[in-house]
């Protein structure tokens, strides 16, 4: 098993460990996270998900470059194809993923975390794109999904460069929310997934569904899609403890 599970106080912890290749990326570790990612978002006992890497070097160093190696064309179809799966079963969790990026993200590790909701990094992480130093492409979603975070212009500037940069960089472009120091990265990550799940989970999953489903929209599509999930809200027993809750100055109670 490559990926280790914990689940502490409704927070559900998926940690990759491949550690003597950095935690590298091959067809079992993503079949394993794909079922994992799976498993947490049917479990009632969790309500936020967190991805990170074992160790202290990496998240993620990539997708597994000795693998690559030997794949003809239908292969790589394959395992791209893979790789693009797990991060659209990350991308469309109603639960939020939320990645802990604790060394370097690279390749596919850069692009397993742009589909998680949000990134926190350590002081030493480093983001890369180098797929074109290995005469690639990002194949997991990134010339999609980066332009999206970043910019255009920044994100062609990463991919065609193919250099890395550290956190400080990441974050002045928009790649990470916050940066904490690697000793402090889990329990800053926990403790903001414990605010998120003081909010009301069919929200929370209605918002993250508007703001995806209406990235390739018309603005109009996107007002459209966000007024109906809005007033579906009001049918709900979530939204009605969460107005009560305020009228009657108590802290509202959505998960009990
Ligand atoms: N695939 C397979 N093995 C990898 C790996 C990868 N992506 N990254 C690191 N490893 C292995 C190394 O081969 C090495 O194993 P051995 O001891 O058996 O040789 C071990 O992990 C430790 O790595 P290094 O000795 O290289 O460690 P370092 O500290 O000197 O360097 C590093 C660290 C800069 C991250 C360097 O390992 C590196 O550049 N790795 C490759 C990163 C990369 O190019 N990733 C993108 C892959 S392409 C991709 O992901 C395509 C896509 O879009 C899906």
């Amino acid at each position: 098993m490559f990926i280790k599970i914990e689940i502490i106080d409704q927070v559900g912890i998926l940690t990759i460990d491949r550690q003597d290749a950095l935690n590298a990326m091959n067809p079992q570790v993503l079949r394993e996270l794909d079922l994992a990612v799976k498993t947490f978002i049917a479990d009632k006992n969790v309500g936020v998900i967190i991805l990170t890497g074992a160790g202290e070097k990496a998240f993620i160093a990539g997708a597994d470059i000795k693998l690559m190696q030997q794949l003809d064309t239908e292969g790589a179809l394959d395992f791209g194809k893979l790789g693009q799966k797990i991060t659209m079963t990350i991308e469309d969790s109603p639960k939020p993923v939320i990645a802990a990026v604790n060394g370097f993200a690279l390749g596919g590790g850069c692009e397993i975390s742009l589909a998680c909701h949000i990134r926190f990094a350590s002081e030493n992480a480093m983001f890369a794109q180098p797929e074109v130093k290995l005469g690639l492409i990002p194949g997991w979603g990134g010339t999609q999904r980066l332009p999206r975070i970043v910019g255009k212009g920044n994100a062609i500037e990463l991919i065609i460069g193919g250099h890395m940069i550290n956190s400080q960089e990441a974050h002045r472009i928009g790649l990470v929310n916050k940066i904490f120091p690697l000793d402090q990265l889990m329990e800053e990550t926990m403790k903001f997934a414990k605010l998120i799940l003081g909010n009301g989970p069919r929200s929370i999953a209605e918002s993250l569904h508007c703001i995806h489903k209406s990235a390739g929209n018309t603005l109009i599509d996107g007002l459209n899609l966000e007024v109906e999930a809005f007033s579906d809200l009001f049918g709900t027993d979530e939204t009605s403890e969460g107005l009560t809750a305020f009228v009657e100055k108590r802290k509202a109670d959505f998960r009990s």
